[in-house]
């Protein structure tokens, strides 16, 4: 067997709310993950998977630049990063929604011809107003985005909604709903096609999660 083939894949995961179901997830199908305090790379028990914990914004280029060959993430980062990937499995947890925000009774008519949008999205944002004609002013961000209606920087934001309690605990409420983000294994193109097989041999275990 050569270096190649006997090296582990690598599968970038993200810190945060998806990290804990996608190891408990891995450790359901025999894939034993131990990430102890502060470490951001750990090998499977039996050594055949690399897991590298990244940032979720930064897991498109992880898997982009091939230093992981593949990636667990949402839509939203996905489309954001504009880059190809393959898709090889939509999970059943971690979906929420894209949507539009603001103060409660903030209508977007009152401000159609040009809405000022502070978002982490920019990209998904300005596409999909622009897509419907209506002029966009985006104010990027890093995150806290709820911040900015409640302070002036700006009447709306495009963000993700879960339980919707952000907003709530902020007095934002939603106007629209944009678009589902689903939770996918994405795949680096040319890692795929060099590792094809077990690749495949772990997607399968990841459907019978
Ligand atoms: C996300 C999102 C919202 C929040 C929504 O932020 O940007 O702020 O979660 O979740 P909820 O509907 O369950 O309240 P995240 O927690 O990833 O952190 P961030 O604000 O630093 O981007």
């Amino acid at each position: 067997m050569s270096t190649l083939s006997s090296a582990p894949i690598t599968l970038a995961i993200p810190k945060g709310r998806l990290q804990e179901k996608i190891t408990r997830l891995l450790n359901q199908q025999g894939i034993r993950i131990d990430l102890e305090d502060r470490k951001l790379t750990a090998l499977d028990a039996e050594e055949k998977l690399k897991i590298i914990l990244v940032k979720n914004s930064d897991l498109p280029t992880y898997v982009n630049f091939g230093i992981a060959g593949l990636g667990i993430c949402g839509d939203d980062v996905i489309y954001e990063s504009a880059y190809p990937f393959y898709r090889l499995h939509t999970f059943s947890f971690g979906g929420t929604r894209m949507c539009l925000a603001g103060k409660k009774n903030t209508s977007p008519e009152s401000d159609t011809r040009h809405m000022t949008i502070a978002t982490k999205y920019p990209r998904f944002a300005t596409q999909y107003y622009h897509s419907l004609g209506i002029s966009v002013r985006i104010i990027k961000l890093g995150g806290s985005v709820e911040l900015a209606p409640v302070l002036g920087l700006a009447p709306f934001i495009v963000d993700l909604v879960e339980t919707g309690e952000t907003l709530r605990a902020n007095n934002l409420e939603i106007i629209e709903i944009l678009e589902k983000i689903d939770v996918h294994l994405i795949a680096n193109p040319a890692y795929y096609k060099l590792h094809y097989e077990r690749i495949n041999a772990i997607v399968d275990l990841l459907k019978r999660g």
